[in-house]
């Protein structure tokens, strides 16, 4: 097995040079690079003797009958975020055709699919999870705009064949490897963590509008500062997620206008990502984040003697977008046993936890019985080039996945 998972981890690090960027890890929905990685795998997964086809969303797909027509689908995301690591999503498509390689030509279990979604992390549009969407037959108008439309022809595909996507009826099951992405599996000294649940989480754009102006002539109170109420908040932001167990709050995305060293800044663009495993919390957590950025720019409106302040700082109106509140999941008790069952019998310590990152396991798991199992991440270290995994994490998860898949 230890041939099959350096094989696997190079696998990974191989695809990783597929990228919009020279020197870099990024590869968003149906960039160009995604049909280097299309043909990279599709040619493993032919060669392990699996029928590799492409859908309407842009997943690569691939089928390894069995002796049943109960499918069980392995699957994770092919697609990353900029200057990311060569193991988050694409290592769990990478481990199925591994599982598939390990079974050899006498395989006689459930057919096994293994997808690799065209779109998780929501980089290109700003909307997750499309890939997985199409194969839950979750896709509507709202995630199907113009330009989501145009990239699916452009890269040579069809948006009229996207009802195909859908996962086959004779699907029983779903189970998705995924590094970690944090500390906790190291901090424990253990390898594979047993996902239970998946927390939510809220994805939203904030506006901030004061009024540019000269940095050398206007005096401070004079100023309607943009990017300064909104960096008063975004400390707001850190500060109240710290207070707040199990809660996690990120602005991750500014862009500030004109943005000039010497033009107060007039217009500021924040993103906000909040997350908990309490879909109560997280709501509440994040009203209160947009009333404190009502207040935060209130009082400021109210102290500046600035004379034209006609539109306040800030209001949460159609300057506010939230474009995502995917709930928390629970995933499937019983799977989550039977997964727990194959890595006491593989020889490791079972560890059950929550997973803070969402994953494409959340968009399937209302319409399929889903499991997720972790592989520790050294350095607790993603969404970054020093994102890594260990040999011989990645030849237990193979060990269990070849367990479970007996067991399923
Ligand atoms: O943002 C996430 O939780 C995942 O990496 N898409
Ligand atoms: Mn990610
Ligand atoms: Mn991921």
């Amino acid at each position: 097995m230890t041939e099959l998972a350096n094989k696997a981890i190079q696998y990974c690090r191989d695809l990783a040079c597929f990228s919009e960027k020279p020197g870099r890890t990024m590869r968003t929905f149906l960039s160009s690079p995604m049909h280097d990685v299309h043909r990279m795998l599709g040619s493993w997964m032919r060669q392990v003797g699996m029928e590799v086809s492409v859908d309407a969303a842009g997943n690569l797909r691939a089928v390894r009958h069995g002796g049943s027509a109960r499918r069980l689908v392995i699957a994770s995301h092919l697609d990353t975020v900029p200057n990311a690591g060569a193991f988050d999503g694409i290592l769990g498509v990478v481990l199925g055709v591994a599982l598939v390689e390990a079974l050899g030509e006498t395989y006689s279990g459930p057919t096994l699919e293994v997808i690799g979604f065209s779109e998780e992390e929501g980089v290109r549009f700003g909307i997750p999870f499309i890939g997985s969407r199409a194969v839950a037959g979750t896709l509507d108008d709202t995630i199907l705009t113009p330009p989501i439309l145009e990239a699916i022809r452009a890269f040579g595909l069809d948006p009229t064949s996207l009802p195909h996507a859908k996962l086959s009826a004779e699907t029983t099951a779903y189970l998705e490897f995924h590094i970690e992405q944090g500390p906790i599996l190291e901090s424990l000294e253990i390898p594979l963590g047993i996902v239970d649940g998946i927390a939510g989480q809220s994805r939203l754009n904030l506006t901030f509008r004061g009024e540019a102006n000269h940095a050398g002539t206007t005096p401070m109170i004079l100023r309607r500062d943009a990017l300064a109420a909104a960096s008063e908040w975004i400390c707001h932001v850190e500060q109240s997620a710290a207070n707040k167990p199990g809660l996690v709050a990120t602005v991750g995305a500014i862009a500030v206008e004109p943005n000039a060293t010497n033009v107060i800044p007039g217009l500021v663009r924040v993103s906000l990502d909040v997350r908990h495993s309490s879909d109560e919390i997280r709501h509440s957590a994040v009203a209160d984040l947009l009333a404190a950025a009502q207040k935060i720019c209130a009082t400021r409106d109210a102290r500046t003697l600035a004379s034209r302040v006609e539109t306040p700082l800030y209001t949460c109106g159609p300057a506010c977008e939230q474009y995502l509140d995917q709930p928390a999941v629970a995933l499937n008790p019983n799977l989550v046993e039977t997964l727990s069952r194959a890595v006491l019998s593989a020889g490791y310590p079972v560890h059950r936890m929550p997973s803070g990152a969402g994953h494409d396991a959340m968009i399937l798991a209302p319409h399929v019985p889903a499991a997720m199992l972790f592989l520790r991440s050294p350095g607790g270290i993603s969404h970054h080039p020093d994102e890594s995994v260990i040999t011989a994490d990645v030849e237990a998860a193979i060990d269990v996945g070849l367990r479970f898949i007996a067991n399923v």
